[in-house]
Order: structure tokens, then C-alpha cells, then sequence
């Protein structure tokens, strides 16, 4: 019954995480983002992707609540679709910026030290997707929630990707660096309460 219920849910669970993006493909069919639209959608896909990294962070702390257990379920679900959204950010800059020229990448690598810490944060989301399987969970044991610590270090490089680029607007940098800090801190106030709790069983 319940896996009856997971398979109908599935389909409407997706749409509404890809609402984002056919929102963007809607607009960009519909000429709204013109007569520019790499700078507007590289934007925007890029926000996206940190409002799910943001979800995707939130969920272990909310689920600590009995009221928001069934979290457990868009889990997975939520972290793909940080991929999926830090993925077409990169799509959006290889076709509409770089114009797939490697040539015009390098010298923009040259000029944009930044793209490194985001490409260092699209590795980690790529590993973490990849290990996401119940098949990948079973098969790393204790090494998988080792791997998966590494969403902290492609959030923390996230921030830098997004202080580094920094002109004039400091606005979205400071959204986002505020809710990862408090993301992260709540996160590591409850390994060290987890910590205590092992010390205190094995010293009793
Ligand atoms: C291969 C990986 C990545 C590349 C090549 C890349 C490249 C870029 C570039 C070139 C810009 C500036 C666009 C402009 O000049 O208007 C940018 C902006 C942005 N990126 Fe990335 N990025 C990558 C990964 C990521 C990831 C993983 C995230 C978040 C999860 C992210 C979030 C953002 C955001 C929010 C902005 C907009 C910042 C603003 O307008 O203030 N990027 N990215």
C-alpha cells in the first residue's frame, strides 16, 4: 500500500520541483528575458540551486520535529534537484555565455577565478547525486554519511562563488550567507550534542 501511495506521489513531486525551471522555460519561450537572456537565467538558475541546497540542508534538522517526519520522503528528491539546478547553470553558461568555445572559457577561467569554487561545489552535488541510491547507501556503509559531510565544504564554497563575484550588489550574498551559517551551526550544534551522547554511553 504505502509503495502504491510513494509511485502515484512521485509524478506530482517532481512537477512541483521542476516548477522553478518551467517557469524559466515558459519566460524564455515567451521572449520576457530579451535581449539578454544568458545574464537573467544564470541568475536565476543560480539562485535556485541555493534555495535547494538550502532545503536540502534543512531537512535532517526539521525532521528532528515529529511533526515534519514525512520529510524523510523528498529527501532525495530535494538534493537531486540541487543538482539538477546547479547542472542547468552550467548548461546556461556553456550555450549562452561561453557559446560552447573552449577557447572563450579559458580566458574567462582567467578573468573569473570564481567558476572554480562553483565547479568544486557542482563535483560534490555530481557525487552526492551518484551515491543517493539505497543500492549506493548499502554499498558505502559508514563511508556514505562520511562522503555525504561533504555538502559543509560545497556550501561553504557555494558562499565564496557568490562573495567572490561580488560588484556592487551585495544583497544576495548576504541572503544566502546568512541562512547557510545558520544551516551549517544548526548542524553542527546537533553533531556535538550527538558526540556528548556517545561519550557519556561508553563512559556509564
Ligand atoms: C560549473 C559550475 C559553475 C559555473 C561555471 C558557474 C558560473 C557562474 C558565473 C559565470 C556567474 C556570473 C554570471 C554573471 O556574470 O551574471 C555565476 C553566478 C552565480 N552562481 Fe554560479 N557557477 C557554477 C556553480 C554554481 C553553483 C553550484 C551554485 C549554487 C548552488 C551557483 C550559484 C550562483 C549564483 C546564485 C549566481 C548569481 C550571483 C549574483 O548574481 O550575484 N553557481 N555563476
Amino acid at each position: 500500500m504505502k509503495a502504491f501511495w510513494d509511485r502515484k506521489e512521485k509524478p506530482y513531486v517532481l512537477i512541483v520541483f521542476l516548477l522553478p525551471f518551467l517557469w524559466m522555460l515558459g519566460s524564455l519561450l515567451m521572449g520576457q528575458y530579451f535581449p539578454d537572456p544568458g545574464k537573467l537565467l544564470m541568475r536565476l538558475s543560480g539562485i535556485w540551486a541555493c534555495v535547494f541546497v538550502a532545503a536540502a540542508l534543512s531537512v535532517t534538522p526539521l525532521m528532528k520535529i515529529k511533526r515534519f517526519n514525512w520529510l524523510v520522503r523528498y529527501r532525495r528528491f530535494v538534493g537531486l534537484s540541487a543538482f539538477f539546478y546547479s547542472m542547468l547553470h552550467l548548461v546556461i553558461y556553456l550555450l549562452l555565455f561561453a557559446g560552447l568555445s573552449w577557447r572563450w572559457i579559458r580566458s574567462d577561467l582567467v578573468e573569473k577565478p570564481y567558476i572554480y569554487a562553483g565547479v568544486f561545489a557542482l563535483l560534490v552535488l555530481l557525487a552526492l547525486a551518484i551515491t543517493s541510491t539505497k543500492k549506493m547507501m548499502k554499498r558505502l556503509g559508514r563511508n556514505w554519511k562520511r562522503l555525504h559531510r561533504l555538502i559543509y565544504l560545497a556550501t561553504i564554497a557555494i558562499v565564496l562563488h557568490l562573495w567572490w563575484q561580488v560588484k556592487g550588489d551585495t544583497s544576495l550574498a548576504v541572503i544566502f550567507t546568512v541562512v547557510f551559517v545558520m544551516l551549517l551551526g544548526l548542524r553542527l550544534i546537533s553533531n556535538r550534542k550527538k558526540l556528548k551522547k556517545t561519550i557519556v554511553s561508553a563512559t556509564i
